[in-house]
């Protein structure tokens, strides 16, 4: 009887131990190196990459229209253009790519959305334009905080 007790335990140990790695690998590491620059480097596919960079792309015309229609005080363009990017749009990264992602990466970018979707919330109550410019002003620091650690796949090697 005791026998089997010690079994059950190492085979529990066992799977807890393949759980905590797995845990690791697909929620927490990511897949990464670090970059001469020090920065850490994201390992994708090309076409992953080009995923995330067309999301980052659709980002900074986020912040385009924004600032045009704060300019214009049009604050409820203000809201659209900032909610087309809140959390609502990035619930489709595709599996694999977030499966690549740190979880620094992925609280950090999570982040950034939901500030879109604050941004616009203040926008239509408040209708304030220099309240959205400090907040865009906080929203670009968090931007260039995430570009200043990391890079997608090590830069290619300068030509000789
Ligand atoms: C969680 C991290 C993270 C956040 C937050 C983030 N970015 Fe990025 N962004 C990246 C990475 C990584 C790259 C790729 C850089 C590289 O490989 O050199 C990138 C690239 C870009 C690019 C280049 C796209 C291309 O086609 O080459 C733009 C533009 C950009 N980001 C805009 C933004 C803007 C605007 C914000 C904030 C509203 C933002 N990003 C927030 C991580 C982030």
């Amino acid at each position: 009887m005791k026998k089997i007790h010690v079994l059950y335990g190492a085979i529990i140990g066992v799977l807890l131990l393949v759980i905590a790695g797995l845990v690791y690998k697909f929620l927490l590491a990511g897949k990464t190196v670090t970059t001469e620059d020090r920065r850490t480097a994201i390992i994708m596919e090309p076409a992953e990459r080009a995923f995330v960079l067309e999301e980052m792309r659709a980002l900074l015309d986020a912040i385009r229209a924004m600032t045009d229609a704060v300019a214009r005080d049009d604050m409820k363009k203000v809201a659209a253009a900032a909610r087309a990017v809140g959390l609502a749009a990035a619930q489709h990264v595709p599996a694999a790519v977030a499966a690549k992602l740190p979880l620094e990466f992925k609280t950090m970018g999570r982040g950034v959305h939901a500030e879109f979707d604050r941004i616009a919330l203040d926008a239509e109550a408040m209708g304030d334009g220099k309240h959205t410019l400090t907040q865009m002003g906080e929203l670009l620091g968090r931007c260039v905080a995430c570009h200043a650690i990391y890079q997608i796949n090590p830069a290619a090697a300068p030509p000789k």
